[in-house]
């Protein structure tokens, strides 16, 4: 079903179906799983999202990064279908079939480097995660593995211990998984002696560290997103990302790039890591990567990936025909609509309206991101003392005029949009344009 590219609010946002909705939530799902914007959803398409109201809202979430080519796009849902039809479970691991195959083979061949590669695949990107870690440790006979400051990797145990921020991730979750250290991140806007310092010392700093608290022989893999998600869309240092990586080569370390987030034309390129000529070890993939069905992948080269024993990578449900069907589509549709120009298309609309927003705005610090990945840092004007209180008000004001907007940053104060890459130019702008009356009504 196709969903008009049409902003309409016609009822308080959320509206009373949603309201009841929303009370049958509250008295049957548990309370830990938290809800943005508690509009409850009909249909969706494009960059519109319908609720069981009849409002439609412009969609700048898309799912968390998930939606890249649209909800329901149309490859996707025919591939489902049929795929449907066909066969719904075999497991891959007791009689195989070709759709895991081919996604991939695909993998293999859109993720950086030309290298021999192997691919495994799993249901969740933290599942993505812990795999690269089991996989990096086998292949190094190593235990230590190091992440960054404002790093998300997801909500299992071991993705907590990699995950930087505690509220809501880990409070009273622990004790975590053992041998992961932290460094901090080149984190240009924060960093303490000025952007231009930020890839040379931050490098320095993560050698040291390493050096001095883990032991280069004792790490097996380091661990970066090459744009931080969940943090805030830090965009790291110019050059940090290139000096780590060659340098883990030296040492024997996996290099592994959480491209989950970031994946799947998202940032203006197939991969994140591409902007920079970065080619990680080890890649994980997931959201983007099938069009909204689960799906999430590990890729890398081949000596490290086959480096475990048969048998000892899987789960029952790891490459689902359906989600890989759905993948295969999606991958597809990537192509052949060109969404990494979209992407950028996205940017070069965005982007300088946000600039524009910030000289407004005083409360704006920083304007950052990539492609249809894009941020807004706030803070007290003049301070970078972080302002999340003013980053809700403003989602929140976003929120009741038909806008879907999500926050993001270790301090709660960064605005991020994740627009569906199909979004049209029209809906950009208005939704840019809720948002600076957002600024205006609430900054
Ligand atoms: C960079 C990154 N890694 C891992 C994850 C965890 O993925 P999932 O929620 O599918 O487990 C996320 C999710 O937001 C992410 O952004």
């Amino acid at each position: 079903m196709t969903v008009e590219q049409k902003r309409i609010v016609k009822t308080a946002i959320p509206g009373p179906r949603s309201q009841e909705l929303q009370a049958r939530k509250l008295s049957a799902v548990a309370s830990g799983v938290g809800t943005t914007l508690p509009v409850y959803v009909e249909r969706a398409g494009g960059g519109i999202v319908v609720d069981v109201d009849g409002n439609q809202l412009i969609d700048f979430g898309s799912g968390i990064a998930v939606t890249s080519i649209g909800n329901a796009a149309p490859r996707v849902v025919a591939a489902v279908q049929q795929q449907v039809a066909d066969f719904t479970h075999t497991c891959f691991m007791v009689t195989p079939y070709e759709e895991y195959v081919a996604v991939a083979e695909h993998l293999n061949e859109l993720t950086p480097g030309t290298h021999d590669k192997r691919t495994a695949l799993f249901n969740s990107g933290a599942e993505a995660v812990e795999n690269a870690i089991k996989i990096a440790r086998h292949h190094t006979g190593r235990q230590a593995i190091v992440a960054f400051d404002h790093a998300y990797h997801g909500r299992t145990n071991m993705t907590m211990a990699l995950t930087a921020k505690n509220m809501p991730y880990k409070h009273g979750f622990g004790p975590f998984a053992p041998e992961v250290y932290r460094v901090p991140m080149a984190y240009p806007y924060r960093w303490p002696t000025g952007p231009q310092n930020c890839a040379d010392e931050a490098f320095e700093e993560f050698v040291a560290l390493v050096h001095a608290q883990v032991g280069e022989t004792n790490t097996a893999a380091v661990i970066i997103e090459p744009i931080q998600g969940e943090g805030g869309f830090i965009v790291p240092a110019p050059g940090f990302l290139a000096k780590v990586s060659q340098w883990c080569t030296e040492q024997g370390i996996v290099f592994i790039a959480d491209e989950i987030q970031t994946g799947f034309c998202r940032t203006g390129d197939w991969f994140a890591c591409d902007h920079e000529g970065v080619v990680p070890d080890l890649i994980t993939t997931a959201k983007g990567i099938a069009g909204g069905l689960p799906l999430a992948a590990v890729t890398g080269r081949a000596e490290i990936m086959d480096a475990v024993h048969v048998g000892g990578l899987g789960g029952t449900y790891g490459g689902n025909p359906v989600a890989c069907a759905a993948a295969l589509a999606a991958i597809e549709t990537m192509r052949s609509d060109d969404l990494v120009g979209a992407a950028r298309r996205i940017e070069s609309i965005m982007l300088p309206r946000l600039a524009a927003l910030a000289e407004k705005f005083p409360a704006i610090g920083d304007v950052r991101g990539r492609g249809a990945m894009l941020a807004v840092e706030l803070v007290a004007p003049g301070t970078l003392k972080p302002n999340a209180a003013l980053t809700s008000a403003v989602s929140a004001a976003c929120h009741q005029q038909g806008l879907i907007t999500l926050t993001a940053g270790t301090f709660g104060n960064v605005l991020r949009f994740l627009p569906p890459l199909v979004i049209g130019d029209d809906l950009l702008h208005e939704g840019l344009d809720i948002l600076e009356a957002a600024f205006a009504a609430n900054a």
